[in-house]
């Protein structure tokens, strides 16, 4: 079940398509856990085959950020895959995503200045600014760049019918379909619920880098979210009043990067909820960035 080259995933998944079979992929960075899990079985449900990609891109990372740190765990990934009834996992190397057309003679500062490629002379996708320049987006310069591309190549390499993206990654979420609707690729993105543990944390891999202590102010995000949409239903729609206590207590007890109210759809700020409104959080807890959002409705 696992490919490494992308010759080969290409030739299984051409002839799985001359059988008239619909194909699923899920797009992973590995250290797979239920929230993964759900995105797996929404494939296995709705299509005939079923890849997961796990690929830890290095171009998705900004220089600072845990690329080295990032959890490997190909072998649990692949213990989990087959137990679930996946067809195929695609695991390439780095150098069979990045490095496999090199330029005979390219410039020596490339492109991008913050690139994690040693052949930096290659081709991004950069998706609108008006959609990375917020949220995530501001303190991750480029990092939606990274995953465009990535995703971009897992697109092309794989030729999935539909592919499949947590909602837990909000942002990715909408610039992934801005991508899809303009650049015409054949894929319908669907989108999963966020899946929580029993105390209502939202799963990551970085989950794992948290203390007990940690875990237990984690929490506290989807308390906030819960708050601020029970606030919603009883009426309250301007985003002040909204976000009020919630960002006095964030930033008293957490290293705070947002709490935004956008619309879900456009990712354009709100001043007044509605029911297409997204609320998101990301802090940073015991070191770990962690994300969150729900939806008003
Ligand atoms: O959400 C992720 O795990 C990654 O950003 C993705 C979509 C697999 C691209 O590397």
């Amino acid at each position: 079940m696992l490919k490494t080259k992308i010759a080969d995933i290409r030739k299984e998944v051409l002839q799985w398509k001359k059988e008239g079979l619909s194909v699923g992929l899920v797009p992973t960075m590995g250290a797979l856990h239920q929230g993964h899990l759900s995105l797996i079985k929404q494939s296995l449900k709705k299509c005939d085959r079923t890849v997961v990609s796990v690929f830890v891109n290095p171009i998705q990372f900004g220089p600072a950020e845990d690329l080295d740190k990032y959890p490997r765990t190909l072998e649990a990934d692949l213990e989990l895959c087959k137990n679930a009834g996946v067809d195929i996992v695609f695991a390439p190397s780095q150098n069979e995503m990045y490095e496999n057309t090199p330029h005979p003679n390219p410039p020596p500062q490339g492109g991008r200045e913050q690139s994690r490629l040693s052949n930096d002379f290659f081709t991004y996708v950069i998706p609108p600014f008006f959609y990375t320049d917020k949220l995530c987006g501001k303190s991750r310069p480029g990092h939606f760049d990274g995953v465009c591309t990535v995703v971009m190549k897992l697109f092309n390499i794989v030729q999935p019918d539909y592919a499949f993206f947590g909602q837990k990654d909000a942002q990715q979420l909408v610039i992934i379909r801005k991508m899809v609707q303009d650049l015409n690729i054949p894929i319908e993105i669907v989108s999963c619920p966020i899946v929580r543990d029993e105390n209502g944390l939202a799963l990551s891999s970085r989950n794992q880098y948290l203390s007990e202590e940690g875990r237990k102010q984690a929490l506290v995000l989807n308390k906030i979210l819960t708050n601020i949409r029970a606030c919603y239903n009883k009426g309250i729609q301007d985003v002040k009043a909204l976000g009020e206590t919630a960002f006095a207590f964030l930033n008293e007890h957490h290293e705070l990067e947002y709490l935004e109210f956008v619309d879900k759809n456009t990712l354009e700020n709100k001043t007044k909820a509605d029911d297409d409104t997204l609320v998101l959080i990301a802090v940073k807890t015991d070191n770990v960035r962690l994300i969150d959002n729900c939806f008003m409705k």
